[in-house]
């Protein structure tokens, strides 16, 4: 199979997202089964931080700090992505520079040391060159800057579920591409897309070779059964594997 134009997947399937998920922007959330900002604070207190977000989708988490008193950008491939965002966005009263654009070649555009915090909730599987990704992300914060950001658990990307069983449908090792499709709406529109397995320790490898400090990862249990994800994702299942890998990093000082 051939990569597909995710930028096009992306504007077919946003309208449909947004409506499913319905996702809350008074706390940024990380994902599935996930509890949200609020609740783990990861990122401290957001108050006059400046704060860069890849992969916004419809802008809920850039919404949420900003009402936090953060001053947010935030870049999404989607084009219908972002104007869902920036309706929101003018919708709720609030402030956040949102860009259309690839999120490297966005942040290649940003000056060295411009954020304090450089976020990103379910986007950096889609991203092919994460190497590059990460340096620019190092780039673009002040040392002691934050780079958290959350996405598909490794070891969920090649699970199955069935019988109340978790088993292995792929290789944990199999690292690249992976084909597959969003099927939606009531005639069941199949939108081919495609993201990267990577394993656990890769991240943290190129988290490291970027310069960064590993400060926490969470594999979060499941609390809330009626989480609005949970849509996508199956209760049962991460009952008993996570379905989000949360990864908090830092730009060392020196
Ligand atoms: C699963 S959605 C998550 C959106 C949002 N962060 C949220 O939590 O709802 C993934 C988003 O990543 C965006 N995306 C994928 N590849 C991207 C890229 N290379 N640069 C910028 N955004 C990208 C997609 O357009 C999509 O909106």
């Amino acid at each position: 199979m051939r990569p597909v134009n995710l930028r096009d997947s992306w504007n077919r399937l946003a309208k449909h997202y947004q409506q499913r998920f319905a996702l809350p922007t008074d706390a940024a959330h990380y994902g599935p089964f996930a509890p949200n900002e609020n609740q783990l604070r990861l990122l401290g207190d957001v108050e006059g931080r400046r704060i860069l977000e890849l992969g916004c989708g419809g802008g809920q988490c850039s919404l949420a700090f900003a009402k936090q008193g953060a001053a947010c950008v935030a870049v999404d491939l989607s084009d219908a992505q972002i104007e869902y965002a920036r309706a929101l966005a003018e919708q709720e009263g609030v402030t956040v520079e949102f860009h259309q654009g690839d999120m490297l070649h966005f942040l290649k555009t940003q000056p060295d040391a411009a954020y304090d915090i450089v976020f990103s909730a379910y986007a950096l599987q889609y991203v092919e060159d994460l190497t590059t990704v990460f340096r620019e992300a190092h780039r673009a914060l002040r040392p002691g800057g934050l780079f958290v950001f959350s996405l598909d658990h490794p070891i969920n990307d090649v699970a199955g579920y069935g019988e109340e069983k978790v088993y292995f449908a792929e290789s944990y090792f199999r690292r690249g591409r992976m084909d597959w499709e969003w099927e939606h709406g009531p005639d069941g529109e199949r939108i081919p897309f495609h993201s990267y397995h990577r394993a656990v320790g890769d991240f943290l490898n190129l988290l490291v070779d970027a310069g960064f400090v590993v400060e926490r990862l969470l594999e979060p249990e499941p609390t809330n059964e009626h989480d609005p994800w949970g849509a996508i994702a199956d209760y049962a299942r991460h009952s008993l594997i996570p379905a989000t890998i949360i990864w908090k990093a830092k730009k060392p000082l020196e």
